[in-house]
């Protein structure tokens, strides 16, 4: 799930955030979902509550969330009621190292809600936090893989 202004990577600020694309970061993202044998859904939005929202569909469909809420955050009391409310297991990411920039970035809101934090490794930050979310999957028992089982 990627946040706002992330659909302009490659061309936005690419000494903060490299060169690589959204489309290519995803490509690499699916490719490697595939070698640890998930399925992958991916969307970006602009809006908090198109967010807010994906992450409540997200409830009984998969089994995990692997987020980049990019400017939302630092500001967003809404993603992160949502991240708790639904209670899948999420890890947060960052393209920059958001401790070594501007004061406002250093506190995250959603950090107190999900598994862990990837920052700092440019698109890698995805493939790393997206093989963190796949071994903490592995460790459940398996009743929590059948989130779509009806009693
Ligand atoms: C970001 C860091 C945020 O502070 C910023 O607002 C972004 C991108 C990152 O991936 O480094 O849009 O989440």
């Amino acid at each position: 799930m990627h946040g706002p202004n992330l659909n302009l990577l490659g061309q936005r600020e690419p000494s903060t955030y490299g060169r690589t694309t959204l489309e290519e970061i995803n490509a690499q993202l699916q490719h490697e979902a595939k070698e640890l044998h998930l399925e992958l859904e991916i969307m970006q939005s602009n809006h908090e509550g198109i967010l807010v929202e994906a992450i409540h569909a997200a409830l009984g469909q998969y089994q995990g969330i692997l987020i980049n809420a990019a400017a939302y955050t630092h500001t967003s009391v809404a993603l992160r009621d949502a991240i708790s409310a639904v209670t899948l297991p999420t890890v947060e990411v960052h393209l920059s190292n958001i401790y070594k920039r501007e004061e406002f970035r250093h506190h995250s809101l959603i950090a107190p809600v999900v598994i862990g934090q990837i920052s700092g490794f440019g698109a890698d930050s995805y493939l790393l936090g997206l093989h963190a979310l796949a071994d903490y999957l592995n460790r459940q028992p398996t009743e929590s893989f059948e989130p779509l089982r009806t009693p």
